[in-house]
């Protein structure tokens, strides 16, 4: 990396996003795409923005005021005083800036990378994941931490907050293709996780026992991930979404690509993020079988990635 730059993954939960919030252990993994945070210096005080990520139409519009809010937290955090000497942030990369797919956390590791490079403040993982925790709080409010665990970290991994979040690096013997379907829908996961909570909050007996079956999923999951059962894998992605519509988080045009991935033939399919639209992830372990799932998808007019789970941070640095 040249100076001054910084680079955050993009992520897929496969199993338990917003159960995650309340404690209930959730599997994430990086995906290849990633973006890239360019610092360089400025004539003014404060900083200024130049967006160059390739973005779902209104994503950067409607995310602006969140992203400055964010960057705001990350300086806090590190100590920086800007009112002086000002910086300028690019961002740019291959990963496409859309709801669900990280590209908040994607930003903010990214960000919180290239600062620690350019002021030279040598930081270790760990701080650069909590420096880009604060900066997620700008677009969540409460954000678990496993979007930017996930883009801080690279590679499958077992997060659970808590006093002390628990974060278990995860194998798979070799990397496995998915589909990530996008529904072109910008949403905003604050809005998404304020909803479960007050439906949580008014439906109690119900949600406890969808979220005692999502934590058993996770693990029954870990378990078909450690013994490579890919067809488990499958299932238990197609039970979570099950839950998942069960706490009101899915969205007509995610429930049809879902079953446009299914009928296609992946092997399990299921929203991914904060839902009420943005991405969806299909499990489609081969190439043929990736390219089949998602000519399908496009051939509905809706965008996809093609990418891997479970490689590790060193293969796609
Ligand atoms: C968003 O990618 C994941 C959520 O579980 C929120 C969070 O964990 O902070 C919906």
């Amino acid at each position: 990396m040249k100076k001054g730059h910084g680079i955050g993954f993009g992520k897929a939960i496969l199993f338990n996003e917003h159960f995650v919030v309340y404690g209930i252990p959730s599997i994430v993994s990086a995906i290849g795409n990633y973006t890239v945070a360019k610092i360089e210096p400025y004539d003014h005080t404060g900083f200024t923005l130049l967006d160059k990520r390739l973005a779902t139409p209104k994503y950067k519009e409607d995310k602006l005021s969140q992203q400055k809010e964010s960057f705001e937290l990350m300086f806090k955090k590190m100590g920086l005083d800007l009112s002086k000497k000002g910086i300028s942030i690019t961002l740019e990369g291959n990963l496409y800036a859309a709801s669900g797919i990280g590209a908040s956390a994607a930003s903010c590791v990214a960000v919180a990378r290239a600062l620690a490079d350019y002021f030279e403040m040598n930081l270790s993982d760990d701080e650069i994941n909590e420096i880009a925790y604060e900066g997620e709080k700008g677009y969540h409010g409460t954000p678990s931490g496993v979007d930017n665990t996930a883009s801080t970290y690279g590679g499958l991994i077992w997060f659970q907050k808590g006093e002390k979040n628990v974060i278990d690096r995860m194998t798979l013997s070799i990397p496995v293709e998915i589909v990530i379907g996008n529904t072109g829908k910008v949403t905003d996961t604050k809005i998404a996780v304020d909803g479960v909570r007050q439906r949580k909050e008014k439906n109690p007996k119900k949600y406890q026992e969808v979220f005692d079956r999502a934590e058993n999923i996770a693990y029954l999951a870990k378990r078909a991930i450690h013994d490579g059962s890919l067809q488990d894998v499958g299932k238990l992605m197609n039970e979570n979404h099950k839950l998942l519509q069960q706490i009101e988080v899915s969205s007509r045009e995610l429930d049809f690509l879902v079953s446009v991935a299914r009928d296609s033939g992946a092997i399990g399919a299921k929203l991914t993020g904060g839902g009420l639209g943005g991405n969806m992830l299909a499990l489609t372990p081969g190439k043929e079988l990736q390219n089949k799932v998602a000519t399908a998808i496009e051939k509905e007019g809706f965008q996809t990635v093609k990418t891997v789970i479970g490689a590790s941070r060193e293969s796609v640095e």
